[in-house]
C-alpha cells in the first residue's frame, strides 16, 4: 500500500473545496496531474522499487489519479453551473416558448391592405365615431331611411349638433367615402380603400355588433362600371384563387346608382351548387354574397362638393369577418366565436 496516497487524497479535497474559479481549478489541476505534477512525481519514485512492490503501487496511483480526474470533472460542472449567472443553468435545455398567432381577421385585413395598394389605392382608417351626417345623409339616405333607426344603429349619448346631427358608432364604413372627398380638397383622382369596424346591434349566431368592413371608392373622369368590374375581378382571383368567378345581381343601395350585390362562385361546389348529388351546403345555389357595390350617386358626389358633370366614381363595402370566412371555407355555426377568444379555435389559423 502506498502510504502516502491517502494523506494525499485528502490534502487534494481540501484544496478543491476552496477552489471557486475555472482558472484556480486549471493550476489544481496542474499541481496533481501537470507533467511535473504529484501524481507523476509519485509515477518517478516508484521506479526505484521492486517489480512486484512497483506493479502494485503503479495500479494504486492510477486509481488515485483517476480519482482526481473525477473530482476536478464534477467540481467544473459545478462551477459553470454557478458561475456564469446565479440565474442561468446553461445545461438545462432551452424553453420552448409558446408562440402566438395574428387572428383571423387581422390576416385578412393585412392581405387585403397589400392588394389594394398593389392598385395604388390608399388604405385609410376613417373614424369609428362620427356624426349622422357622415354616416347617413351626405350619402343619400334622408332622415326616414330605416337604417337610421335606432334599432339598427348605435347612438351615442351626446347632444346633437345642428348641423351635423346625432353622434353614431359607425354601421358601415362607407361615412369614409365623404371623409376622403373631404380629404383630397373635393378633387379626384381618389383611390381609397377605407377599412374599419363598425357597429350594429344584432347579437346572434350570424351576427355580432361589432364587426369589419372593407370600402373602396374610385373617382376620376370617364370611370364606369368596367373599372368596378376590373377591379373586383382582381380582388376575387388574387384573394379566393384563379378559378373563381363573381356575378353583378342588381339591387338598391342609397348611395349607389345603379347598385348591384356582388355573388362569388362557391368553392366546395365549385359553382354548381350540388355536391354528391346533394345540395350544397355551404352556399345552396352555386354563388355566395360578398357585399354590395356600385356606381356613386351624383348626390354623394355633391356632399363631396365634387362636379358630377365632370367626374364618376365606383364604390364597394364588403364584411371582412365574411370574406375570411370564405376564404377559409369556413362554415361556423356560430360567427361569436370569432370573438370569444377561445385559443383552441384561434391557435387554427
Ligand atoms: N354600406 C353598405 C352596407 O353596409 C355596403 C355598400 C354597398 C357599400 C354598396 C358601398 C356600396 O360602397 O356602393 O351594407
Amino acid at each position: 500500500m502506498n502510504e502516502e496516497i491517502p494523506g494525499l487524497l485528502s490534502e487534494f479535497e481540501n484544496k478543491l473545496k476552496d477552489v471557486s474559479s475555472l482558472t484556480s481549478l486549471e493550476e489544481l489541476k496542474n499541481e496533481y496531474l501537470g507533467r511535473k505534477g504529484i501524481v507523476n512525481g509519485l509515477l518517478v519514485k516508484i521506479q526505484t522499487q521492486d517489480v512486484t512492490v512497483r506493479k502494485t503501487s503503479g495500479s494504486e496511483i492510477n486509481v488515485f489519479k483517476k480519482n482526481i480526474e473525477e473530482k476536478i470533472a464534477d467540481h467544473k460542472t459545478n462551477l459553470l453551473r454557478v458561475s456564469e449567472s446565479p440565474f442561468v443553468d446553461v445545461s438545462i435545455p432551452k424553453i420552448k416558448l409558446p408562440q402566438g398567432s395574428l387572428h383571423i381577421v387581422t390576416h385578412a385585413i393585412e392581405e387585403i391592405s397589400r392588394l389594394f395598394e398593389r392598385l395604388g389605392f390608399i388604405r385609410m382608417s376613417y373614424r369609428e365615431v362620427e356624426w349622422e351626417y357622415f354616416s347617413f345623409e351626405a350619402l343619400n339616405m334622408p332622415k326616414n331611411h330605416p337604417a337610421r333607426d335606432d334599432f339598427e344603429t348605435f347612438f351615442v349619448d351626446v347632444s346633437a349638433d345642428d348641423k351635423w346631427g346625432r353622434m353614431v358608432m359607425t354601421p358601415h364604413t362607407s361615412n369614409g367615402q365623404i371623409r376622403e372627398m373631404e380629404r383630397v380638397k373635393s378633387t379626384p383622382p381618389i383611390k381609397m380603400i377605407n377599412i374599419g369596424k363598425t357597429y350594429r346591434p344584432n347579437w346572434d349566431a350570424s351576427h355580432v355588433p361589432m364587426f369589419h368592413q372593407f370600402e373602396g371608392l374610385c373617382i376620376d373622369k370617364g370611370i364606369s362600371i368596367v373599372n368596378l368590374k376590373g377591379t373586383i375581378d382582381y380582388f376575387v382571383k388574387s384573394f379566393f384563387g384563379f378559378d373563381r368567378v363573381f356575378r353583378l345581381r342588381p339591387f338598391h343601395f342609397q348611395f349607389t346608382e345603379p347598385s348591384f350585390e356582388i355573388d362569388i362562385s362557391c368553392d366546395v361546389c365549385s359553382g354548381t351548387g350540388i355536391v354528391n348529388g346533394l345540395k350544397c351546403k355551404l352556399c345552396k345555389s352555386g354563388w355566395l354574397e360578398l357585399g354590395g357595390a356600385g356606381m356613386v350617386h351624383p348626390n354623394v358626389l355633391k356632399s363631396g362638393n365634387i362636379d358630377s358633370n365632370m367626374y364618376s366614381g365606383w364604390a364597394f363595402g364588403f364584411g371582412i369577418e365574411r370574406v375570411a370566412m370564405m376564404k377559409e371555407g369556413l362554415k361556423l355555426d356560430d360567427i361569436r366565436v370569432l370573438y370569444s377568444g377561445d385559443i383552441r379555435f384561434l391557435q387554427q389559423f
